[in-house]
């Protein structure tokens, strides 16, 4: 049988502590304005969560604003007729998130007296609050140090941290990752990095790996870097 070589934990350690760093001070310099990072409100970053599951930021920006214009809270989503809330996100696609959003509003009004909870059990609880959007709610709008894990966290950590397999098959490892990466007390801003890092610098298709921070001890730069001087 093959062996596989371990990188000792001290090495793995330190990649850590250089991913945080640098990754906080590339999002310093690189991070988007967007309006959802303008605002804690929780059920304004729910809306912007929802949106963003299966949409692009340039086509949820103008969405997002609309949307928050119409129903502007909880309460007033919630009393709006559902048939309405799918009108106005129709452009979106996926026409299951409104509808979904519209149960969530209901349900936070009558259960919580329109405040969404914090907790993850509860999150979880709704229909349409997966493990992704908790995660987000909890660390956007309550500051917790919560672990988030959509396509573009995936595909970092795996490349930074993993390099072999199928991601996809590999979930569990990376969402322990992604919670033991977050810097104590900073969940907030370490995650809106991760998904802009992965937006715009570790992209599926063109990384821009000669300009990225993590070149040094990333396990999947080797590769890129012999497949770029191979075609040289
Ligand atoms: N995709 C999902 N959530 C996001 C966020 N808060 N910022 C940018 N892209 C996102």
């Amino acid at each position: 049988m093959k062996t596989v070589a371990k990188t000792p934990r001290r090495l793995v350690l330190a990649a850590k502590r250089r991913f945080q760093t640098r990754l906080l001070k590339w999002y310093a310099a690189h991070g988007r304005d967007l309006p959802w990072r303008k605002t804690t409100d929780p059920y304004h970053i729910l809306v912007s969560e929802v949106m963003l599951q299966q949409t692009q930021v340039d086509r949820v920006l103008p969405k997002y604003h609309e949307f928050l214009a119409r129903y502007p809270s909880f309460e007033v989503l919630a009393a709006a007729r559902v048939s309405d809330v799918q009108k106005i996100w129709y452009p979106l696609g996926y026409n299951i998130r409104p509808k979904r959003l519209h149960g969530i509003a209901r349900e936070t009004v009558a259960r919580y007296g329109g405040q969404l909870p914090r907790d993850a059990e509860a999150l979880l609880a709704f229909k349409g609050i997966g493990r992704y959007t908790a995660g987000a709610i909890r660390s956007f709008a309550f500051n917790e140090d919560a672990p988030i894990l959509d396509t573009n966290v995936i595909r970092v950590l795996h490349r930074v941290f993993v390099a072999r397999g199928d991601p996809k098959t590999q979930k569990s490892k990376l969402w322990q990752l992604s919670e033991a990466l977050i810097p104590r007390g900073q969940g907030y801003a370490f995650n809106q990095a991760i998904m802009d890092f992965g937006a715009l610098c570790c992209s599926a298709r063109t990384p821009a790996c000669a300009q990225c921070p993590m070149k040094t001890f990333c396990k999947t730069y080797p590769f890129v870097r012999k497949a770029r001087e191979s075609r040289a």
